[in-house]
């Protein structure tokens, strides 16, 4: 019998998640909520928090899986990227424990995790597949050969998904975090109603600061001409800039699944819980036939049971960490 603690702090989530042979017992999400009036996250304040947080939310994850600490034969934790000072306190926290429980430390790759969501519930998908990972601070499409190897094929060369959801919301005047807010409202709007160019950026790479800009440009040339243009089209407006931004994310899918000769394709990160990114995917696979993959919602947010399933496969590897590694803000 193999259990593992799982921590995750490397943005404003404070989360633990007790995994069993594989198997998720508890997933524990407490979500900072004082980024919102900030209109973004506060490193700072993020951290502070995590401290303040982490100790009642990992007794929360063992309390609710019947799991004594005792119990526990690994120790994992994000380690990057992330906000540095976020990072620290999880590490720290795993190698304290794991020094006085005398576990061994397993480190994990905060976008390998988002990845490896999809290995949590039954379908998973066969090796290899593409996946498209989108969240608010990552965007990129990986082929992935195994459960503990994968390739980076494209990546943003500015802003991410979720920051262009999140940046279109500040010029609608929304509440951050925007993505969700966005889609709400667009699920009564025409999608088909503005449209906005596709960047052109080469291969599987993307751009988002460009569409942001021409958004925020086409908004403010329509209030000169009518000050009651937001609020007369908020949800034509919504609909229309995430089916420009679902389209234009899968372009590039349907391009590296036709190049690699592969029709596994999955989805993950925050992003992947936009309803025009999921649509078009599905119609996509219909075309493409290919087979379709994607987290529950609950797992595609940050959280920690990412983390543990994917220290459930390097455990079985006997991929472990030394009590001198250390956190990352971002690779390389
Ligand atoms: O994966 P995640 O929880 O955190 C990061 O690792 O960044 O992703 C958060 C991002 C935010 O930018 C948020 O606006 C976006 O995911 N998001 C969405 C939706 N739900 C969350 N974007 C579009 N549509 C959604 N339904
Ligand atoms: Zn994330």
């Amino acid at each position: 019998m193999c259990y593992i603690l799982a921590l995750e702090t490397s943005c404003d989530d404070t989360a633990a998640s007790v995994v069993k042979n594989g198997k998720i017992l508890t997933n524990i999400v407490s979500s900072q909520k004082i980024h919102q009036k900030f209109g973004g996250v506060v490193p700072e304040l993020a951290s502070r928090q995590h401290q303040k947080n982490l100790v009642y939310v990992v007794e929360a994850a063992l309390k609710d899986a019947h799991v004594d600490k005792k119990q526990l034969n690994a120790l994992a934790f994000t380690s990057g990227p992330g906000l540095i000072g976020s990072l620290l306190v999880a590490v720290s926290f795993a190698k304290g424990l794991s020094l006085s429980l005398d576990i061994p430390l397993i480190e994990v790759d905060h976008l390998h995790a988002h990845v490896m969501a999809n290995f949590i519930d039954e379908p998973k998908p066969d090796f290899p597949f593409l996946c498209l990972l989108v969240s608010g601070g990552h965007t990129q499409i990986l082929k992935v050969i195994s459960p503990l190897e994968y390739e980076i094929l494209g990546s943003t060369i500015d802003d991410a998904a979720g920051e262009a959801f999140d940046k279109a919301a500040k010029v609608l005047d929304l509440p951050y975090p925007g993505g969700p807010v966005i889609d709400k409202l667009a699920q009564n709007g025409n999608p088909e109603r503005f449209s906005f160019p596709w960047p052109k950026i080469q291969k599987y790479n993307y751009s988002f600061s460009g569409l942001k800009t021409s958004f925020l440009y086409f908004i403010r040339d329509e209030l000169k001409k009518d000050s009651n243009f937001l609020k007369n089209n908020l949800e034509d407006l919504c609909a229309s800039y995430q089916h420009t931004i679902a389209g234009y994310l899968l372009s590039k899918v349907v391009e590296a699944a036709r190049n690699e000769g592969i029709k596994n394709i999955a989805l993950a990160g925050g992003v992947a819980a936009n309803s025009a990114l999921r649509k078009q995917l599905m119609e996509m696979a219909q075309k493409h036939q290919w087979s379709v993959f994607y987290p529950k919602m609950e797992y595609c947010m940050d959280n920690a049971a990412m983390i543990a399933i994917t220290a459930w496969y390097k455990y079985q590897m006997g991929e472990f960490s030394h009590h001198r590694t250390r956190a990352y803000a971002r690779k390389n």
